[in-house]
């Protein structure tokens, strides 16, 4: 796929833009429902703190940490999600989650500028985290490439993980090991 570079930045959201993250969470959910564990209805209803308060949990970064794309106009076009597992025992896991750019700014990198600065994060400043754990759904070619390509391997299919009406979907589950 050619790519024409179009300028973008990959930034933390500080909590006063939670309407731009609220929005573009909402915009993934509503267009590639099962690329998603969370259903667009469930989150559209969640109330207005909830999404300020991800927005202050990231900055604190114990808990989650989200990256987001800004394209030149200031517009946020992609993000990604690292959740921090907590009990001790797992501690020295995370999972990538909520990874998704806008269609119209697909196939420029973006993606793989995400997923690079999520796992430089991790290398970085919690080098206490030894393993990423991701799951994609069946589906989802270009998601699988774009894992793969940053060193996930897959583990296995878990099937029928998701229900979306009266259908179900397979996800592969993927896994990186950190050194
Ligand atoms: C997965 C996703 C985030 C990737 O974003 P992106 O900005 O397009 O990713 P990149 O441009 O970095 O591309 C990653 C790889 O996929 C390839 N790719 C991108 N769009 C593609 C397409 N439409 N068809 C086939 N391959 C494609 C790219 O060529 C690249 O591989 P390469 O570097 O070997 O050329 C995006 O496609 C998306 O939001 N998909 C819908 C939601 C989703 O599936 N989320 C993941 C949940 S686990």
């Amino acid at each position: 796929m050619e790519k024409n570079n179009p300028s973008f930045s990959i930034i933390e959201l500080p909590p006063a833009r939670w309407k731009e993250f609220k929005a573009l969470r909402l915009h993934a959910l509503k267009n590639d429902p099962a690329a998603f564990g969370s259903s667009y209805r469930e989150m559209a209803s969640e109330p207005d703190a909830m999404w300020v308060k991800e927005l202050n949990e990231s900055k604190i970064g114990k808990k989650i940490k989200y990256f987001f794309a800004e394209n030149h106009k200031l517009q946020v076009i992609g993000m990604i999600g690292v959740w921090f597992q907590q009990k001790e025992k797992l501690r020295h896991r995370a999972k990538l989650n909520a990874f998704f750019v806008t269609k119209n700014s697909r196939g420029h990198g973006v993606g793989e500028a995400l997923m690079k600065t999520a796992i430089q994060f991790l290398k970085g400043k919690r080098q206490y985290i030894k393993k990423i754990d991701s799951s994609v759904n069946k589906s989802q070619a270009t998601s699988l490439k774009a894992h793969l390509k940053q060193g996930f391997r897959v583990i296995g299919l878990a099937t029928k993980e998701i229900k979306i009406k009266s259908k179900y979907y397979d996800q592969f589950i993927l896994e990186k090991i950190l050194s």
